[in-house]
């Protein structure tokens, strides 16, 4: 069933499991329907009053502070508790180390089972506290920006907290991107310091880490020093003295202690990139106390943490997920966190039901891609496995369609935890629509009902009125800041402000298309502009042309998403080529390629499509909507013999320039020329 499917007709309704009521469990924070609207109201109705209240619950802060929120979304100028000050690693680390030094602090999962380690409070305070020395040493100052390109392994959490102790910015690259990609978020942010590894380990494979670094780095004249974490010592690293320094040789002769620096409230945390609707991808700034608040908030109440609890988020820190779900939230909130390395299918589809059996987790938080390729590959991985540590499960990144969801609840959760489909983006920085595991009932496929202090609105996409009352489809828009909303774009406010505040006045444009149905439940359609979603990977049509169009062959193209029943959505590529190519077999491998090359692996196009044109208006418009239904083969050579049925399907092609080259198109999709 699809989520169109789900909407229309009667949904489910799954109510907060039983046992949360019956002792069995600690009883949730927020425990009934009641309770979550009374805040609700209160925190969109008087937000000064609910923030104020939860940032001195939640936080420890060195100077209070007297102002709560200023600023909004007609001029972009957001600030929160702006003359408080605190500092973030502070918050995550040292208050537990001091309060509980031996709780385990992280579990890390290495990718071969067996061969991982338990880190705690102290431990965790001590390795942050090196690492800050290290880059002190450096003349790392505060605002300085640092980039870390890692593999899922402790010290990327380190070097992420050393960084938020000292005051530098860290921006974290995602370890699948490829050395073009690397160069270009490193000139962008003018990073001073790279962070890297030899090499990184997944599902058996090592990634040549510091190979791709070096070839980033041969154009990137901001980075005075690389250091590099030892992983695996499988080869001999190219050294390139005095420049490359070791990880382990830095950290030893360090002092464990590193006062941590005064920080005030909207000074930069970090920069992370995320695709937009042109080729070039944006670094998203969140700031200090705003974006704390909102981790430390959302991983409370909606995976309604308790003391012992062991949280096992699945996704890489390279994305916003692990930096709110894996870092910050968790270790702000005192309890254990998951680094897992590793694939789901390595070395067996079980690992994921394994670390759950194995740590006892409590929650557990992946993306539907990664549901759904486990339900395809059948029960029986899951059957041997106890999972009755769990309470709660949460899905993130792309709509959860009803089946996935369903044996999610049934299969995983054995119809005795709370299912948590979680909505955000890396621009709110923390979750904002969700189901609360002892409040709200839930619908397949449905994110629910909105987070404490997100004001949601429906708009008309084309004339920006608010679509008032239950049962409206339109685009979702935010009326009023939240902290943990985004600032700025990198060195690009304007941008910041075309992106978000321009689309529709006094609004924030998530990009996302929604229906409110009768009850009032919020169900994601996915993107309304030109970003795709692959696997939970956020990627715009427009970076992966630009990245074809630099192929000496490629004349044209043209990038759309298509439905997948595994990734979400996957990528086909039409391309127009300069001059006649014999081999189409050879120049498809090479646009892949250069895809890769560009981009990452994780950006590799499910098909592509070489043509002789693209569809196009008369004023050399290229029409999508044709490369949409064409390439999900929501048109056949079937539909070739019935004009009239091709002009449903496709619409008006009356503004086409050539209209045969829809012919073409279809038999080019079908394989038939
Ligand atoms: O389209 C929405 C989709 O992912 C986009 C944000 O991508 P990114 O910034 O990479 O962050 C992903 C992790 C938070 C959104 O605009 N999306 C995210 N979560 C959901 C979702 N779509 C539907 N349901 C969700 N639960």
């Amino acid at each position: 069933m699809s989520i169109e499917e789900a909407v229309t007709e009667s949904a489910p309704i799954f109510p907060p499991p039983e046992r949360f009521q019956q002792g069995e469990v600690p009883v949730p924070h927020i425990n009934s329907l009641e309770q979550y609207k009374e805040l609700h109201e209160e925190s969109v109705k008087n937000p000064t009053a609910f923030w104020g209240r939860v940032a001195k619950e939640l936080l420890h802060w060195y100077r209070p502070f007297t102002q709560v929120n200023y600023g909004g979304f007609v001029d972009g100028d957001v600030q929160w508790f702006s003359d408080g000050q605190l500092n973030v690693a502070y918050n995550c680390v040292d208050r537990h180390a001091f309060a509980n030094p031996d709780k385990v602090a992280i579990i890390w999962e290495s990718d071969e089972p067996g061969q991982g380690e338990k880190i705690t409070y102290r431990q965790l305070y001590q390795e942050v506290g090196k690492f800050a020395n290290v880059l002190k040493k450096y003349k790392v100052r505060k605002g300085d920006t640092v980039c870390i390109y890692m593999p899922m392994v402790p010290e990327a959490a380190y070097a992420m907290l050393a960084c938020a102790r000292i005051g530098a910015v860290h921006s974290v690259v995602f370890a699948g991107f490829s050395a073009d990609a690397l160069r270009d978020r490193i000139q962008d942010a003018g990073c001073k310091i790279l962070v890297t590894a030899d090499q990184g380990k997944r599902g058996g494979k090592s990634i040549g880490l510091k190979v791709i670094a070096d070839q980033a780095l041969a154009d990137c004249p901001s980075i005075e020093k690389v250091i590099v974490y030892q992983r695996t010592g499988d080869i001999s690293v190219p050294f390139s003295s005095p420049r490359d320094v070791w990880w382990h040789e830095e950290v030893d002769n360090q002092s464990p202690v590193c006062p941590a620096e005064t920080m005030n409230a909207e000074d930069p945390l970090f920069m992370l990139y995320t695709s937009g609707s042109t080729g070039k991808p944006k670094g998203v700034v969140h700031t200090t106390a705003g974006y704390l608040l909102g981790a430390t908030a959302t991983v409370k109440y909606i995976f309604d943490l308790h003391e012992n609890d062991r949280f096992g988020c699945m996704a890489d820190v390279g994305w916003i997920t692990g930096h709110s779900y894996i870092v910050y939230g968790p270790l702000s909130n005192g309890i254990t966190t998951v680094i897992f390395e590793s694939i789901p299918t390595y070395p067996t589809p079980s690992r994921y039901w394994q670390l759950i059996d194995d740590h006892q987790l409590t929650q557990f938080y992946t993306a539907p891609t990664a549901i759904r390729a486990l339900r395809r590959l059948g029960d029986e991985h899951v059957e041997p496995y106890k999972l009755d540590s769990l309470r709660v499960l949460g899905s993130v990144g792309e709509p959860i369609n009803p089946e996935a969801w369903l044996w999610y609840h049934k299969v995983i959760g054995r119809e005795r935890c709370a299912i948590v489909d979680t909505y955000w983006q890396t621009e709110t920085g923390s979750i904002i629509v969700t189901p609360l595991p002892g409040a709200i009932a839930t619908k397949p496929g449905s994110a629910t009902l909105p987070f404490f202090g997100i004001d949601l609105a429906v708009l008309d996409p084309t004339t920006g009125q608010e679509l008032l009352g239950n049962d409206v489809t339109g685009v979702l828009a935010i009326r009023q800041p939240f902290p943990s909303i985004a600032r700025t774009v990198y060195d690009n406010h304007i941008r910041y402000l075309d992106t978000y505040m321009k689309p529709y006045h006094k609004y924030y444009f998530t990009g996302d298309g929604v229906t409110r149905d009768a009850d009032g439940y919020y169900w994601i359609r996915g993107r309304v502009d030109d970003v795709i979603n692959v696997s939970g990977h956020r990627l715009s049509t427009a970076e992966i042309e630009s990245a074809l169009i630099l192929h000496p062959a490629c004349a044209e193209a043209a990038v759309v998403g298509i439905n997948d029943d595994v990734t979400g959505q996957a990528i086909v590529c039409f391309a127009s080529l300069k001059s006649h190519h014999a081999d189409e077999t050879a120049i498809t491998k090479a646009f892949v390629a250069q895809i890769r090359t560009h981009i990452g692996p994780f950006a590799t196009p499910k098909r592509i499509v070489i043509t002789p044109e693209l569809p196009k208006t008369r004023s050399g418009k290229i029409m999508r909507r044709i490369l949409r239904k064409v390439a999900g083969q929501e048109v056949t050579l079937a539909d070739l013999e019935d004009e009239d049925g091709l002009r449903n399907k496709l619409g008006d092609l009356s503004t086409l320039a050539d209209p045969s080259i829809v012919p073409t198109l279809i038999k080019k999709v079908a394989g038939r020329q």
